[in-house]
């Protein structure tokens, strides 16, 4: 496949922007003001996959806590200390699907984060992904707090959150 995974830099938001433009519908636009912001968190380790110089595919995420759901547009808070590993957004371009662009940048990612001691991985599922996630051990999980209820249906119908042991 000849692809590197690499951390996000703040060069890569145009080809972040990109690559979610291709793959996710008007309602899910984040801007790159939002990502600017997100970088700057000192929490988040997201990647990015290049190939041939070109960024296809990103996974945002950060070092989070368990149950809490990050606003669509929000800021990643960091938290002390985190436990799980937050998924933000995985996108990979519809071009390139299939290939296992995905599963390259989730495996260092969550063995990042068992080597930080964080013991679960959580994200919030939309677009049909539900299914995606399940084949990859998360499960749906029933928020209780009103506020993360409320973020949570702010990614529309249908939208889950989800949640997986590490380790
Ligand atoms: C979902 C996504 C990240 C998968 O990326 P990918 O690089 O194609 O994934 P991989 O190659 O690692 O894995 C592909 C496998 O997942 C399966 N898969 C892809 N999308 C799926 C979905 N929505 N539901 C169930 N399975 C799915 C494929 O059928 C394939 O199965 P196989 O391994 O048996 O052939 C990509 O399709 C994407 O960017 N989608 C748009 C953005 C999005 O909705 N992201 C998730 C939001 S939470």
């Amino acid at each position: 496949m000849n692809a590197i995974v690499r951390p996000l830099t703040a060069q890569d938001l145009p080809g972040l922007l990109a690559v979610q433009r291709a793959c996710y519908g008007d309602g899910y636009i984040e801007s790159a003001a939002v990502y600017a912001r997100r970088l700057a968190c000192p929490a988040q380790c997201s990647v990015v996959l290049e190939r041939a110089g070109q960024l296809c595919a990103y996974l945002a995420a950060y070092d989070a806590l368990a149950g809490k759901v990050t606003p669509l547009h929000g800021d990643f808070e960091a938290a002390n200390p985190p436990d799980t590993l937050y998924l933000h957004d995985l996108a990979v371009l519809p071009a390139l699907a299939g290939q296992g662009l995905a599963r390259a940048l989730l495996a260092p990612l969550w063995r990042g984060a068992v080597a930080r001691g964080l013991t679960r991985s959580a994200l919030v599922a939309v677009q049909g992904s539900q299914g995606y996630w399940e084949r990859h051990g998360y499960a749906v999980h029933t928020l209780r707090d009103a506020v993360q209820r409320q973020r949570l249906a702010a990614y529309g119908e249908g939208a889950v959150y989800m949640l997986r042991t590490l380790g």
